[in-house]
């Protein structure tokens, strides 16, 4: 049964490849001081940068400039970009990039006027906003996160060794989008699958939580096929648009609040992937990978029957006179057949985990108590001790 919910999603969506061209009219809508985030330099190089600006200048639109997002944000980061803010007196925030860019361009709009510690009040306290928010708008570039259509921003304090996702409410959201799937096709390999498993990830994290008949856990299914299907399309040929297209569409239903409509969900991957990332700034798709599977054999005993339907109903395998484990064993191992085939990194220690690691990474891991079974810190030790691989 579905449980009780209310919907809404507030950020409007361009899609396709002219959808640049909304953007001269979405910035009409904002004041003239216009604060450009954005990372490295991808951008600069395969030419958007100059696009944008060049639809900023068109607009008569100030430029504060603010690059440099590093993957994973940093709290440093965030207390220098809300100074840059402050001082520009910025009206408008546009984030041109991934989830980094995007992630760290919600948490400035929400700092600028914040009269405490961001960190302390939205990451350690997990506080509402109740200060000025500056709006923001997206131009996306790489996919995976769906940070262009929902209220998380995930910052990385390395001092105190914890990354932090808050999700934050609909006033956060970005006020529009922009998904052209040609901006993709200069992402790395290495990235644009870490982001095809994040968006498998992100529905996983919903999926696997109760055993009810729900029309949400259907369209997730459907989403986690298109996924597969298209990935392996895209890891073969990186410019076939109709997979790159499926692939940065489903990445925003996978994460834009959608699929978790009246049901309970899980995101421990998330969690244990976020304490990894902690520790070693690895590539945030990767540490999902890397430490998936464990997690799931040593939960699948907890929600068999929705391990089961996972095998039958996303990777095709036959229950016929098999028992449900070993349907489920077998639906695990198409998934972990597919992560080798699209090359996704599998144990921790490539992202350079290592053993005296591993207390501090178990304490870093949030529990949550929304999956078949809530973990207890041995077993969250055991299950990243696994994760190392041999
Ligand atoms: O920095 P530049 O030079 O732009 O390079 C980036 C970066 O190195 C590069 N890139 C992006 N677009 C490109 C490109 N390279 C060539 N061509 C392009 N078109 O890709 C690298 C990774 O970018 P990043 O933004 O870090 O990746 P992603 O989108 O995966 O974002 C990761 C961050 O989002 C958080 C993660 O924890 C991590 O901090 N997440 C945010 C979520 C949310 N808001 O809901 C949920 C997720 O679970 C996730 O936690
Ligand atoms: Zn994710």
């Amino acid at each position: 049964m579905l449980g009780n919910f209310s919907y809404s999603n507030p950020t409007k969506l361009y899609f396709g490849e002219n959808s640049l061209d909304n953007l001269n009219a979405e910035l009409q809508k904002y004041g003239k001081n216009v604060l450009l985030v954005y990372g490295g330099g991808s951008v600069r190089r395969n030419g958007i940068y100059d696009k944008v600006v060049a639809i900023l200048n068109e607009c008569g639109k100030n430029i504060i400039e603010d690059g440099s997002v590093m993957p994973n944000p940093t709290v440093e980061k965030l207390y220098d970009g809300c100074k840059k803010a402050r001082d520009g007196k910025v009206d408008f925030i546009l984030a041109v990039g991934g989830g980094s860019v995007c992630d760290y361009a919600k948490a400035v709009s929400i700092s600028v006027y914040c009269k405490d510690d961001p960190w302390d009040k939205y990451y350690l306290k997990f506080e509402d906003v109740d200060n000025e928010i500056v709006p923001i708008g997206c131009v996306l570039t790489m996919v995976g996160t769906g940070s262009e259509m929902n209220g998380g921003a995930v910052i990385t304090n390395h001092q105190q060794k914890l990354k932090i996702g808050h999700v934050f409410g609909e006033n956060i959201f970005p006020k529009f989008a922009i998904l052209n799937p040609i901006y993709t096709y200069t992402l790395p390999k290495y990235q644009m699958i870490s982001g095809i498993y994040d968006i498998f990830n992100h529905i996983c994290e919903q999926y696997f939580s109760g055993n009810d008949d729900n029309t949400s856990d259907y369209i997730m299914e459907g989403l986690m096929r298109s996924v597969i299907h298209s990935s392996r399309i895209a890891v073969k040929n990186p410019t076939d648009y109709e997979a790159r297209s499926n692939i940065m569409w489903t990445a925003t239903w996978a994460l834009n609040t959608l699929v978790s409509c009246g049901k309970t969900t899980d995101w421990m991957v998330h969690m244990l992937g976020q304490a990894v990332g902690a520790y070693t700034d690895a590539t945030h798709g990767m540490t999902l990978s890397a430490v998936s599977l464990p997690y799931y054999r040593f939960i699948m005993p907890y929600g068999l029957q929705k391990f089961k339907r996972f095998a039958v109903n996303v990777w095709n395998i036959s229950a016929d006179g098999k028992t449900d484990k070993e349907t489920a064993l077998e639906g695990l191992a198409a998934m972990e057949n597919w992560m080798n085939e699209l090359g996704l990194v599998m144990n921790t220690k490539e992202l350079g985990v290592s053993e005296d690691m591993l207390d501090g990474i178990t304490d870093a891991t949030f529990i949550m108590d929304g999956g078949y079974k809530v973990l207890n810190k041995d077993e969250v030790r055991e299950i990243l001790k696994e994760s190392m691989g041999q």
